[in-house]
Formats: structure tokens, sequence, C-alpha cells
């Protein structure tokens, strides 16, 4: 009898396209090097989750845990004529949540696969995406599914709404700098302020999701050609947008105006939603240890990430 089951998915970043890819525009994203880790046990007593010091009953409506909770019942539902043992699924997750850095979207994506491996339903990709996007959008209201993508998938990926992801392959991976601004943020609010600057000026903002698109393929490109100083200047022109729809914050240009100082730095944006949350940056090669280090004395939560990282993947149940 399975007694424990344990899966993880990698958190991402987004290197260009974020909110315009709401709105139809061509994204690019990759999973990075932090992960959140996800476990379904049989215990005695009542179905629950936990994750360091907070636990919580799944019929409990106490407002926590609400992505999880979202896949679990989804999930039961599918199951509903199959017997289980009452499960505890434990979370143990390497990004902080509110960070931009896809927490939730991994931590769906990971519960969908190892609940339903758990429960004998095994899933399909497609399906444990279907999940953890529902999952996922009750954290973030309205989100156009490329952080699930992302997460589940791995790699490095172009995303559009409603056409098929494309998986890039890079003949040698990129390195960036990733920031955390300590600062978290609220997806759901940032995607309702942008469609009310959509609203506001219609015709420059299409301007913008079609330069997001134009973006997102000289990216590709970049990336595969490992351009660094290419890649530093497209962050550099993409923060500028998104400043312009409102999703920068001035601690976030304050902390780019920090990495600024360091001449190695090439180019940098916020990723992800915005509002605080993090940046990336494109770093010269060879330089990215010491401006790290430099980072980190204000900035503690911050890590080179190389791309790709593997997506969804199984773990060794460790009990
Ligand atoms: C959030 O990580 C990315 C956004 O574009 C929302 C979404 O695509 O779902 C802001």
């Amino acid at each position: 009898m399975i007694t424990e089951i344990r899966a993880s998915a990698p958190g991402k970043i987004i290197l260009s396209g974020e909110h315009f890819v709401v709105h139809g525009s061509y994204s690019v994203a990759a999973a990075i090097n932090k992960r959140v880790y996800v476990s379904v046990r049989e215990i005695n007593g009542k179905d629950q989750i936990v994750s360091n010091d907070i636990s919580s009953n799944l019929d409990s409506d106490d407002g926590s845990f609400p992505a999880v909770k979202s896949v679990t019942r989804n999930i039961l539902s599918i199951a509903r004529n199959r017997k289980h043992s009452p499960f505890e699924i434990s979370i143990s997750s390497e990004i902080p949540s509110g960070s931009g850095l896809g927490s939730s979207a991994a931590v769906s994506v990971a519960c969908s696969a190892a609940l339903s491996e758990f429960l004998g339903i095994p899933l399909n990709k497609e399906e444990i995406s279907n999940l953890a996007f529902k999952g996922e959008s009750t954290v973030h209201g309205n989100p156009s599914g490329l952080d699930i993508q992302a997460c589940q998938s791995g790699g490095l990926i172009v995303f559009k709404k409603s056409f098929e992801t494309r998986s890039i392959h890079l003949k040698d991976p990129v390195r960036l700098l990733v920031v955390f601004s300590g600062r978290k943020r609220s997806t759901s609010k940032l995607i309702a302020k942008v469609a009310d600057r959509r609203t506001e000026y219609p015709n420059q903002f299409q301007r913008l999701v079609d330069s997001a698109s134009s973006g997102s393929f000289e990216m590709v490109d970049a990336l595969k050609s490992r351009d660094l100083s290419k890649i530093g200047s497209l962050f550099t022109s993409l923060q500028v947008q998104l400043s312009w729809i409102g999703v920068s914050t001035p601690q976030l240009d304050d902390l780019i105006e920090f990495l600024y100082k360091k001449q190695e730095v090439l180019g940098a944006k916020l990723t992800g939603a915005g509002g605080g949350g993090s940046i990336i940056a494109a770093i010269k090669s060879g330089s990215e240890d010491s401006v790290l280090k430099y980072v980190s004395s204000q900035y503690p939560y911050s890590f080179v990430t190389e791309i790709p990282q593997e997506g969804l993947r199984w773990e060794k149940a460790t009990g």
C-alpha cells in the first residue's frame, strides 16, 4: 500500500511579457533553482495540510492554504468513489510566498501530482495543469496560466494564452541574478490595476501588448545566443513599460538603482506581478558571484539561478 508520495516543482521567473500576457501578448518564462516540495502521507484523524508551524484541516475555511485546498477538493471530487485513508499534505518551500517567484503555482502543481498519485488516480500533465490552474486562480484572480506552465514543464518556455506552449532549447545555460525586495504583493490586485490601465488608455496599452510580444521573441534570440548585453538591454526597456502600467514601486526602482552601481550589471527588471516581489538582472559573465555578494548585504534573499531547470518531478519519500 502507498504510504507516502512526494513531488516537487520549481519556482519561476518571467523574462518578458508579464501582465501583457493576460491581455494576449507572448511571454517568456523559465523555471528556477528553488523548489516547493509536497508530500502526502497516511495519518490517523482528519485530512490536513501542514507547512512549517501552520496546520489546517482540509474542511476548515480559515483562509489558510487556499490554492492547496482548492486543488485537494477538486481531486477528491474526481476520486469520489474511491475509499482513501486520511492524509496529511506537507509543504516545504524554498520560495518565499508573495515574492513573485511562483510559489503558489509551484505548490499547486506539486500538490496536484502528489495527491492524485496518492489517491491512485494518476493524472496526465494537462490534467495536472488544469487542476493547478484552478488552485492558483483562487489566489491570483484571473491568471494567464503562464506561471503554472513554467512550474510544471520547467525549462524555458514561450507562452501565449490559448496557444500551445513552446519549450525553447538552450545550447548553453544562462545565469541570472534574482533578488527579492522583501515586500510581498498581491497578484490579483495588480492584475486588476493593470486591467483598469487598459480601460483608461486602450490604444497605448495595445501598443505595449504588441511590443511585449516582439520583446519576447527578441528575448528568445538573445537567450539562445547567450547575449547577456542584449538580455540586459531588453530587461531595461521592459522595465520602463512595466513602470508605465503602474506595477513597479519606488522600492523596486531603488533596488534596481542600487544594482546599477555595479558596472557588471547589464540590465534589470521586475519579474512577475510587481508591486513588490522580485527583480531579475543580467550580469557580465564571471561577475555573478561578486554582484550577488554585494546585493545580499542589503537584500538577503538573493541568488543566482542557471536556466533551464527541471520542472515537476517525483522525489524519494522521506518517511
Ligand atoms: C504573475 O507571475 C504573472 C502575471 O502576468 C499574471 C499572469 O500571467 O497570470 C502578472
